[in-house]
Formats: structure tokens, sequence, C-alpha cells
């Protein structure tokens, strides 16, 4: 079975072929970043813009790298939710329209479930139950998952998603934007241990708060204009990457889970990489990294995700919209 997933929850427009939930025979993904730049963000209606002029052209490069046409390809699928309303609408329009056009079913898929499906596609073997770190710029949840299309949401940010932390810790030490990867890389330089910024909710169960970190980070850098900004990055990234995989750990411990999964943007982190693999090896569990294309927004793990709900729900209704603000279960 041959799925066209499409993604544009945000600022990334990607289309992508998958046969038969695993194996990906095409994935596109167009950034907007440069158009966003030099806004310091996303502006929603200029990434519902660009949605509209690139979503053609993707969709065409997936079927062309895949080597099929739209006739060949058996159901569709687009990202409803979570996200921007005009930039997911546009994805969600055109998979119905081709949905319509070639009588093939459709399948809205959650973005945050997507994540969780990218990890079996690089291992379809991937045994259940894993406990999964889902860290985006949207994002931050635990989520227990006991097979495929069957997962619970164990913890969740408070404030802020781990990404939208390092991409404002960015904005604040003049890295533009997106933040994240450009401050893992001032990090490199820097010693994590130099200022011992707070660890928040360490010790408290499996939810997360980010928002007073950075705080502490800024008014650091108010008391300290001239400290080394490498020392900064470092120090505070070891405090995301303290926290995050500590509780990554413990939610595996409760669930007796042989192994821990990173899913979402943050999950390219190389410290919070490193980390998790630390951690895993400690603790005699096996960890499962996804490649950095299958951790930042792509649509084969939205292709992927339509194959295992085709299964357990059916296609969806073409008058299902765009959701802004769907959750993952019952998550915050
Ligand atoms: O999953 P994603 O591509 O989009 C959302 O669904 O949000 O995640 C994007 C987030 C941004 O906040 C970006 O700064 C962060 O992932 N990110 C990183 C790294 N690469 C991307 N954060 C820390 N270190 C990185 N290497
Ligand atoms: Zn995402």
């Amino acid at each position: 079975m041959l799925i066209l997933g499409i993604e544009t929850s945000c600022d990334e427009t990607a289309a992508a072929v998958v046969e038969d939930g695993t194996r990906v025979r095409s994935s596109v993904v167009s950034s907007q970043v440069d158009l966003h730049a030099r806004f310091g963000g996303v502006v929603p209606e200029l990434a519902s813009r660009a949605h509209l002029e690139l979503i053609g052209p993707v969709v065409d490069a997936a079927l062309d790298e895949a080597g099929v046409d739209l006739d060949r390809v058996d159901v569709v699928a687009a990202t409803y939710g979570p996200g921007l309303i005009g930039a997911l609408l546009v994805g969600v329009s055109a998979a119905k329209a081709f949905a319509l056009a070639c009588d093939i079913p459709y399948v809205g898929v959650n973005h945050l479930e997507a994540h969780l499906y990218a990890a079996w596609l690089e291992e379809p073997e991937l045994a259940t139950p894993f406990a999964v770190l889902l860290v985006s710029g949207g994002h931050t949840l635990l989520v227990a998952v006991d097979g495929p299309a069957e997962y619970r949401v164990l913890g969740a940010t408070v404030d802020d998603a781990a990404g939208e932390a390092f991409d404002k810790v960015a904005r604040v030490l003049g890295l533009g934007y997106p933040g994240g990867p450009a401050l893992d890389r001032l990090a490199a330089d820097g010693d994590p241990d130099a200022i011992p910024f707070p660890r928040p909710m360490a010790a408290e169960g499996l939810d997360f708060s980010f928002s007073g970190l950075k705080t502490a980070v800024v008014n650091h850098l108010r008391h300290h204009p001239d400290a080394d900004r490498g020392d900064v990055a470092a120090s505070f990234q070891e405090a995301v990457v303290d926290v995050a995989s500590a509780k990554l750990l413990r939610a595996a411990e409760e669930l007796g889970a042989r192994t821990l999964v990173l899913g979402g943007g943050v999950a390219a982190n190389s410290r919070l990489r490193a980390r998790v693999r630390e951690l895993a090896e400690a603790s005699g569990r096996t960890v499962f990294l996804p490649p950095l294309h299958l951790c930042t927004d792509n649509a084969a793990m939205v292709a992927a995700t339509a194959w295992w709900r085709l299964r357990a729900d059916g296609p969806s209704a073409l008058t299902g919209g765009a959701e802004p603000s769907l959750r993952l279960g019952g998550s915050l």
C-alpha cells in the first residue's frame, strides 16, 4: 500500500511516499527558515502563503523521487493538528482534493502521534513497551508506547516547550532563529558546569517546566553582561538535558520499559542524544535515537502514522477540518 503523506503544520512544507507503513520511498522537506529568520520566529500568515506556493511542487517532487504517478497512490494523509490554522489548512485541503480527485481514502494525522511513529520507520522491530521523550518547538511530552496506536501520555510541560526555551535563550544570546541548532554548536565550546542554573521540577514526577530556567538565563546575563556566551549556552543546555534525560529514565523505570526513544526537533540536540545513550547503557536499557531527518518535521512520519490509523479507525471523513489545538491522548 502506497501512502502519500503531507505535512504543513508549521514552517516546513513536506510530502513523502511510504510503502506499507515502514518503507520510505521518498521524503521531501522544503524549509521556510530563511523566510522567517529576519522576523526572529515563524510568521503565521507568511507560512500559510509559502505552503500554498510550495505544496504542489513538493508533492510532485515526492512522487517523482518515489518513481510513482499519483494514480498509483492508495491513500493520502495530512497532518490536521496541532499547528498553525492557516498552515494546517493548506495541507488538509490539498490532501482532501487529491482524495476526491483520485477517489482514494483520506486520513487526518495527529502531528504529535506522527513524531512517535518516526521511531518505527527506522526500526520496525522496536519492541514495546518503550518510553518516548517527545521534545519539539511546540511540545514536551513523555509518552508510554504499548503498541502501534496504543500510547499513554505520562508527563508534559506546564509552561514552555523545550524547543521554545532553546529558541528564546538563543535569541537572548543573539543567535538568531531557529536557535536550537546554533545554541547546540555554541555550547560545544562552553563549560556546562560554569553556571549552576536551576533544574526545574527535577525531583517531582514526570512533568516539566522550562519558563523559570529561561528567566534565570536572562537574569544571569543582565547581572553578568560579559559572561562567556559559550558557558551560558552550555550551562543552560546542561540544565535542560539533566531534567529531560532523568525524567525519560524515570518514565521507563515506572513502565518497566527496556527501551528509551527520543523524538521531535530537540531530539537532534547532541548533548541530549549523548546523555540518553549514557543513561540507557548505565541502566542496562537499549536506546533508539531516530536519525535527525526523522526527528524534525517531515511527511514520512505522517504517512507511516496514517498506515496504522487506517487499520485502527479506517479513513477520516472529508468533512473533517484542521484542529490547531489538537492534543495527544489526554495531554496538556
Ligand atoms: O519538531 P520540530 O522540527 O518542529 C515542531 O514541531 O516544533 O522542532 C523544532 C524545534 C525548534 O525549537 C528548534 O530550535 C529545536 O527543535 N532544535 C534543537 C536542535 N535542533 C532543532 N534544539 C536544540 N538542539 C538542537 N540541535
Ligand atoms: Zn514537529
